[in-house]
């Protein structure tokens, strides 16, 4: 029982989500999240999270305490989320941290989000080896990023250009009149099409530089006008093709360079985290071209793919065991806050 018992905030986004873990297991994770306040506005308000978040804050960490079954005294750390993510955000959740590490005495350890998404497959898959290669795909980013070192050394090969792969997924979901978040809807939805039905462009995959980062604006903007197209016919939309067809679009080139990525560099595993890691056809295909290609997938559940307080908790562990500085208490909330 000498690992770290760490609690983590995460408030860069839409959830407010708190986590408790110890080394590699999970005790808690409570996460209260205003997506359907913003679901009528079809996407996150900054100003609605921030307060939402603030309304929130205090029982989600007294729900994950009492989850956990541990005393706040008991806590080797408080881990938060420094950046990236809206900045009003991202104040409430480091505030409410630096105020419970200053009341409890406890070390702070501000930590990256995009970090904890690779991070929180510790809590899964045990250990994560290194280095580790992770595709990070969600409403805000789509990144392939090399970790020699979790902790203080996570390297970009490549990112979007554009549009991030969640944000596609919103947006060809709004375009069909499916509501938000668009990317669960779509999944479902894919499921009953036929993903060759109609050929979407994939952005950027000449094989050419730059290698390994995406470009999904064209993809959208294809989408938009081959419905309008429709509709302007007066024909039927085809919504499982369309979702399907453009699903396979995104994930065909996601994995294409996620592999790529892994040969290039020689890496035999692959971490795949955020919130589009939870699409099952990007999980189907993950696996198939990893399996072809010698790599190891691995791809935490759904639950702890999207933004949470667990990932947060997981990464201040990893820093409390590695012995890592602990943040000052006048750790700036940075909103675009580098890897
Ligand atoms: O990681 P996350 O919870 O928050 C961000 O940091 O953005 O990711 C949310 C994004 C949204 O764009 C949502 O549409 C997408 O993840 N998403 C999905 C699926 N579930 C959530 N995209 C595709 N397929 C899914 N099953
Ligand atoms: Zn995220």
């Amino acid at each position: 029982a000498d690992e770290p018992l760490v609690l983590g905030i995460e408030t860069s986004c839409d959830e407010t989500g708190v986590g408790i873990v110890r080394g590699h297991t999970l005790l808690a994770d409570a996460v209260a999240s205003s997506v359907d306040e913003h679901a009528r506005y079809g996407g996150v308000v900054p100003e609605v999270a921030s307060r939402a978040h603030l309304e929130a804050m205090v029982p989600t960490i007294q729900r994950a305490l009492k989850q956990a079954g541990v005393s706040a005294r008991d806590l080797d750390g408080i881990a938060v989320t420094a950046g990236p993510g809206l900045a009003g955000a991202l104040l409430v959740g480091v505030s409410a941290a630096k105020a419970y590490a200053y009341a409890l005495g406890k070390p702070l350890y501000g930590v990256n989000h995009l970090a904890s998404h690779i991070c929180v497959d510790q809590l899964e898959h045990g250990a994560l080896p290194e280095p580790t290669m992770a595709l990070l795909v969600s409403g805000g980013h789509s990144s392939l990023l090399l970790a020699p070192d979790i902790t203080s050394d996570v390297r970009p090969l490549g990112a979007t250009i554009d549009d991030a792969a969640g944000e596609a997924f919103d947006k060809v979901a709004r375009v069909l009149g499916l509501g938000f978040p668009g990317g669960p809807v779509i999944d479902r939805y894919a499921r009953e099409g036929d993903p060759e039905a109609i050929a979407f462009p994939r952005g950027l995959s000449g094989g050419r530089d730059p290698i390994y980062d995406f470009s999904f604006s064209g993809l959208k903007t294809a989408v938009a006008r081959w419905v309008e197209a429709r509709r302007r016919d007066g024909q039927d939309v085809p919504v499982a093709d369309v979702a399907a067809s453009f699903q396979e679009a995104v994930v065909d080139v996601l994995t294409r360079k996620a592999v790529r990525a892994c040969r290039d560099n020689g890496v035999d595993h692959l971490m795949i985290g955020g919130g589009v890691a939870a699409n099952s056809r990007l999980r189907a295909l993950a696996e198939q071209r990893c399996t072809d290609a010698g790599i190891r997938l691995r791809v935490p559940r759904p639950g702890l793919c999207t933004d949470n307080g667990a990932m947060v908790a997981a990464l201040g562990a990893e820093m409390v065991a590695r012995g890592r500085a602990a943040s000052t208490l006048d750790l700036p909330a940075d909103s675009s806050l580098p890897v």
